[in-house]
Order: C-alpha cells, then structure tokens, then sequence
C-alpha cells in the first residue's frame, strides 16, 4: 500500500531517533515531523531504552508536548552544549541549506540547532527543492512589530530582481489578527518569483535591516538529512 506523508514524516523521524543516546542533550524541534521524533523520544524514555536525557525544545508547543511526555526539560542557560537536534523542514536544498519556519519557531529552533553538535534534518520527499525559495512557498522572517510595513516594504525591495513580495502573516481563526511568535514578534513571508541566486549574500542582506530578528533560511547548518519516500529512507551526511 501506498504510504501516506504522514507515514513518511514518522519513518524519517523514528530513523533520526536512532542516533540519540542516554546522556545526551537534545534540541527538540517543531512542526508535524519533528513531534513525531519527540513522541518517539518520549516512548523509549518511558521504555527505560534511553536514560537520563535533557530536552531542549524549539517551541512553546515541543515544550508542551515534551512535558507531557515526561521528558526532562531545560534551556540553552542551563545546557550550552546540545548534542543532537532532530527538526524537520520547509524545503531542502542538495547541499543541506534549509528553509525553515512555516511554523513560526524559526528563531528559537536556529538558536538551538546552531548549537549542536549534530542537527538532523528530517523529511518526506516533498520537501526537496534545486533552490531555496523554489517552491513558490513562503520563506518566512521573523520581525519587531513596531512598523511592520516599514520594514516588510524593505524586506520586499531588497528582492524585487527576485519578483519578491512580501505579506505579514495573519491567523485566519482569529480574525486575521498578526500571527505572533513566542517571542511576541511577526512574520513576514517573502514570495519569490526567481530564485535568490547567492544566499549567504541574501541572508546578511536580511539580518543587516533593522527591525529584523531572525529569517528562516539555515545555511550550512544541517550536517545529516533523513529523507524518506515511498521506496525507502536515505540518510545523507554532509
Ligand atoms: C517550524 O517553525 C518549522 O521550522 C518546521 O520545522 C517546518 O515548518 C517543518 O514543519 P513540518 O514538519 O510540519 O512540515
């Protein structure tokens, strides 16, 4: 039978669970893939397979999740140093850059993962793109609410080669108000009719605009993509 990307999402997150150990500090992301591994994590704990783990979670949410899951909890005050960290993706390029954040935890979830040792990026094979930003998805930034339109109209023009346009994130369910992150910032979501060309150029590009917090864009990060698809599960290493 044909697996659902729902199936696919837990096979590659189950596969990354493979390389957590007792001991070990790990950086537990956020999204529909991700808590599939906390889920896992939080079985083999309850197991007694893995023994004495810190969880540092990406999100208010993992935070919940890991919690009920009676995961040990901490932050990166506490524990500098993270093992591993297991999160999923919004698209994936060959060379492992990411684009990450429809979720809204981008800033949070590049603290962490820019902190570990080994970050695993877990996938279905829908997320697989030539370029970022290909996918005709959004590629979100994480901005101060304080004039917003100023600083998304900035966003806009530093891309308008790329056909960029640029649309603060509202919540549908709740009247169309800002989508707020858990730092209390907005998203903006830039659309992009070309591709970027050089991303290292149009990542400092974005983080040297004031107002700017974070984007979701994680370059040369990754150092382990677990992709898997309807003929099985590939681990690729950086
Ligand atoms: C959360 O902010 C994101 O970075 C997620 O990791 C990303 O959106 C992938 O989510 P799914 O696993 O739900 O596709």
């Amino acid at each position: 039978a044909n697996l659902t990307q729902d199936d696919l999402k837990k096979l590659a997150a189950y596969k990354a669970v493979e390389y957590v150990g007792s001991n070990m500090v790990i950086g537990l992301g956020t999204g529909s893939t991700a808590k599939h591994a906390v889920d896992r994590i939080g079985e083999l704990l309850r197991q007694g397979k893995l023994k004495n783990i810190i969880g540092i979670p990406t999100s208010k949410k993992t935070h919940e999740q890991a919690f009920s899951l009676g995961i040990p909890l901490s932050d990166l005050d506490s524990n500098p140093a993270v093992d591993i960290a297991i999160d999923g993706a919004d698209e994936v390029d060959p060379y492992l850059n990411l684009v990450k954040g429809r979720g809204g935890s981008l800033l949070r979830e590049k603290m962490i993962e820019g902190a570990c040792k080994k970050f695993i990026v877990i996938v279905d094979e829908s997320k697989l793109v030539e370029h970022l930003g290909g996918s005709g998805l959004a590629m979100p930034v994480e901005i101060v609410p304080f004039c917003w339109k100023f600083t998304a109209e900035r966003l806009r023009k530093l891309f308008k080669d790329s056909g960029c346009s640029a649309e603060l994130r509202t919540c549908p369910e709740k009247n169309g108000e800002p989508f707020l992150t858990d730092n209390g910032n907005y998203i903006i979501n830039l659309y992009f009719k070309k591709d970027l060309g050089d991303l290292k150029a149009a990542s400092d590009a974005i983080l040297r605009l004031p107002g700017v917090v974070e984007h979701g864009m994680f370059l040369d990060m990754a150092t382990t993509l677990i992709t898997a698809g309807q003929l099985g599960v590939t681990v690729k290493n950086k």
